[in-house]
């Protein structure tokens, strides 16, 4: 219950903050467009904005972090979901021209979810997996059924992890990234909590990763029962 209110708190600064960032962040904005500025002053203006950017997506993951919040669970169409969240992914610059990602999936698999959080949670596994990957590699997204449940797997050939790196991946704040905030995965295990989901992680240093995602599985929508 303390450890909740402190959250709770945590999660207000957090938000708080971002209103005060978003100035600095527009003022500079306009600052920069100034004809007078040197370049040294261009340089550091993009330094702050850099920076309040780095801030923003901090506080961003950290509160949903601290309150996931699921105001609108429905009937999510898996093969689907999870193949939109795939095309955007490899528009994103982390794959471009580097990394290909291929996908075999159920079809009509359902499960009961906030469709916010299946992109989320998925996403975080993504960027994951891409950022394990040095040069070129391939991410393999598959997805298939076992009795009640649905099991969506993300493996990549990246550079895998310890034994002691495994036992720590999911504790808030923890990050081998020089720049990582090391609340990816934490996210995901707070956002699969209110639906039972659970995740599963293979991995060997030098060998890649596999981390297996089990939702329940439901009645296609609509049927008569
Ligand atoms: N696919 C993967 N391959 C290798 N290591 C991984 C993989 N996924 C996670 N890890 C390890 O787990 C750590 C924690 O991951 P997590 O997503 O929680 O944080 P992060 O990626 O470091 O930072 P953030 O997600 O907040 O940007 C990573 O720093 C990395 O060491
Ligand atoms: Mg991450």
């Amino acid at each position: 219950e303390k450890l909740a209110a402190i959250g709770e708190m945590a999660a207000g600064i957090a938000h708080e903050i971002k209103n005060p960032l978003a100035s600095m962040s527009g003022s500079t904005q306009l600052l920069k467009k100034e004809a007078t500025n040197t370049p040294v002053a261009r340089k550091l203006m993009d330094i702050v904005l850099r920076e309040t950017d780095r801030l923003n997506v901090l506080a961003n993951d950290f509160l949903l972090f601290a309150r996931p919040g699921s105001d609108k669970i429905e009937s999510v169409e898996l093969s689907s979901a999870i193949g939109d969240t795939l095309e955007l992914f490899r528009k994103n610059g982390i794959c471009q021209n580097r990394i290909t990602v291929v996908q075999d999936l159920a079809p009509e698999v359902w499960t009961e979810m906030d469709p916010k959080h299946t992109r989320q949670v998925l996403w975080n596994l993504l960027l994951n997996a891409a950022e394990a990957i040095d040069g070129t590699g391939t991410i393999q997204v598959s997805s298939k059924t076992a009795e009640d449940m649905v099991q969506v797997t993300v493996k990549d050939d990246g550079c895998g992890m310890s034994e002691e790196t495994i036992s720590k991946i999911f504790d808030p704040f923890f990050t081998t990234k020089a720049h990582g905030t090391g609340l990816g995965l934490s996210i995901v295990y707070r956002l699969l909590e209110p639906y039972n989901g659970r995740l599963d992680v293979r991995s060997r240093q030098g060998q890649g990763s596999t981390f297996t995602l089990f939702l329940n599985r439901i009645d296609p929508p609509g049927l008569l029962s």
